[in-house]
């Protein structure tokens, strides 16, 4: 018997699978399709403290290898989903959820993080200051080591949930992003976000994207996301979430040789809703196959 438990920041999960916020929903459209309990947990779409509609279309370009996205945290408010979303959550999903925040200021983030502290339901609250699709907010706090450890420091005040920064690849140096979150008083950080690309229209000789450029995401991310983990993981002491590009029990592995503690799946959702529950099933025989009986007897053991 292999042991595909995890602990992120004091909470156990079954098994190290989440899916990533932007991909999921609310769960709802997932729990339609497969007992979605099966997973270690989930992390919500995006929410900021008003209702967004999102960016102009088209939002959406294919790329080989991945797709780019220019959503724009479309999504309906910390209100309803703390008032309504949350409280019905509880009828498909029966462990703790992650609440994915984002913000246009560092007061925004402190309400939306304090309202998502204080539902039951969520375990962690994950802030976003990396989205790359909207305009003096997100990325722009996840930039500047300073900025990043001002939002930290103000959203780990109003929390006693444990606090995960959602980092940026868009920057020279995720490490010491990472460090600053963590002296600021960080539980965990996740990376990596989306990369910022674009894609051309040939005939209309414009950017596909309405927004012109988006994030990009998908398989081809992978190997840029593995590297990233790696590197923050020989700079902080606190957990990470690893993400970019995962798409099977495999590449969960290498996240947690690289220093993961718990992995989340994005793109790979949008185009095989199934994917998580392969990868839940797929991870205990893998491990397996290789002679892990526990997922602390690799993490991180790539490096040195
Ligand atoms: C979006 O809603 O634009 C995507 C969120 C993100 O990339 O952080």
């Amino acid at each position: 018997m292999v042991n595909t438990k995890v602990t992120l920041c004091g909470l156990e999960l079954d098994n190290p699978v989440i899916p990533a916020s932007g991909t999921f929903g609310y769960g709802e459209e997932f729990a339609a399709l497969y007992d979605i309990n099966m997973l270690g947990s989930f992390s919500f779409k995006g929410t900021t403290r008003e209702p967004r509609f999102g960016n102009p279309t088209p939002r959406i370009a294919e790329c080989s290898e991945g797709m780019l996205n220019s959503v724009g945290l479309q999504n309906p408010g910390i209100d309803e989903v703390v008032g309504t979303i949350l409280p019905q959550m509880k009828a498909y999903f029966h462990k703790p959820v992650i609440a994915n925040i984002g913000g246009f200021s560092v007061e925004e983030y402190v309400d939306c993080a304090k309202k998502a502290d204080g539902a039951d339901n969520v375990g962690w609250i994950e802030v976003n200051i990396s989205c790359p699709n909207v305009h003096g907010g997100g990325l722009s706090f996840g930039t500047s080591p300073a900025a990043a450890a001002e939002v930290t420091a103000a959203v780990k005040a109003v929390c006693k949930k444990p606090v995960i920064m959602k980092l940026s690849p868009n920057v020279t140096n995720i490490a010491e992003i990472a460090a600053a979150c963590e002296t600021a008083g960080a539980d965990g950080v996740s990376l990596i976000n989306t990369l910022l690309g674009m894609r051309i229209d040939l005939k209309r000789r414009k950017p596909i994207l309405a927004n012109k450029t988006g994030g990009f995401s998908g398989p081809a991310v992978f190997p840029v996301a593995l590297r990233m983990v790696y590197e923050v993981w020989e700079a902080v002491k606190i957990p990470i979430v690893g993400m970019g590009g995962v798409q099977s029990a495999r590449d969960v592995l290498e996240m947690i040789l690289a220093g993961a503690t718990a992995v989340q799946v994005g793109a790979a959702n949008l185009r095989e809703p199934m994917v998580c529950k392969t990868i839940v099933e797929e991870l205990p025989r893998l491990m397996a196959s290789l002679g892990i009986s526990d997922l602390s007897e690799i993490r991180g053991a790539s490096h040195g």
